[in-house]
């Protein structure tokens, strides 16, 4: 089910502004990418889900060689002019479908296969098994449910964000609800963005993030094939508790 398509598209402007909060976010996970490439040998990388080219762009600067695709046009045209003279080309594809080739490895980063429901999410494994070599690895990172819910927070109307680019000024309020019933986060955002000598504009969006508890995760990665070789935490290190609030799988086609 396509959910979040027309989202990314008016967002994407402002995306690395107001989802990567500059380059530590993004170092941080290609350093933690670049580890587990070394450990299995990958030169091969494609990035299935490249929005305005995060990993992608990283990944080539350290000398791998990256197919990076997204199915978002206004995504993909940021991380075109991000990469210029980089030798990286970007090309419009559904992970859910998508042939592409053969690969070392496979990413999806930043909670990308939250965005589509189970059936799609069992697409999306089923498709990157086939695109990956015999013992291939599959990178990708969810939002744990389990840690989730262990989060004490209230999470009504709050500022996320506040930042200023190249004079453009941001305020984003958001709102976070998780529906228990069917392991839906919902977020609402409402970004006020204000242009120099331009009228205050305001950007809304929302989100459904589908999650699962942690044994049904691993249940459906298996069952599409594959092994599971770690699972480490937002820290990278081993996912061994409930309050991580991300957990990163590494898998091997099997
Ligand atoms: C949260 S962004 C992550 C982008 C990038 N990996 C990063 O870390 O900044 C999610 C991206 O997934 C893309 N996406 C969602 N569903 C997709 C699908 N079915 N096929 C290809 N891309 C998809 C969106 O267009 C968006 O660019």
């Amino acid at each position: 089910m396509d959910r979040e398509k027309n989202s990314y598209d008016s967002l994407a402007e402002h995306y690395d502004v107001l989802e990567r909060d500059g380059e530590k976010i993004t170092k941080k996970i290609n350093d933690f990418l670049g580890s587990v490439f070394k450990k299995h040998s990958v030169k091969a990388v494609l990035d299935v889900s490249c929005g305005t080219g995060a990993q992608a762009i990283g990944l080539v600067k350290e000398g791998y060689k990256v197919t990076a695709c997204d199915y978002s046009e206004a995504m993909l045209d940021i991380a075109r002019k991000k990469a210029m003279g980089l030798g990286l080309s970007f090309a419009k594809k559904d992970m859910r479908s998508s042939s592409y080739g053969q690969f070392d490895a496979v990413i999806a980063i930043f909670n990308v296969v939250a965005h589509v429901d189970k059936e799609d999410f069992k697409k999306t494994l089923k498709n990157v098994w086939s695109n990956l070599k015999n013992e291939g690895i599959f990178v990708f990172d969810i939002i744990s449910l389990e840690g989730l819910k262990s989060d004490q927070s209230v999470r009504r109307w709050y500022i996320d964000t506040m930042a200023e680019n190249k004079g453009v000024k941001y305020v984003r309020f958001t709102k976070e609800c998780l529906d228990k019933n069917n392991n839906l986060l919902k977020v609402s955002h409402k970004t006020y963005v204000q242009k120099p000598s331009e009228q205050l504009k305001k950007l809304k969006e929302s989100w459904e993030l589908q999650l699962y508890p942690m044994a049904e995760l691993k249940q459906l990665v298996k069952s599409a094939g594959f092994e599971i070789l770690n699972i480490y935490d937002e820290n990278g290190k081993d996912f061994g508790n409930n309050t991580a609030e991300s957990a990163y799988f590494v898998l091997k086609k099997s």
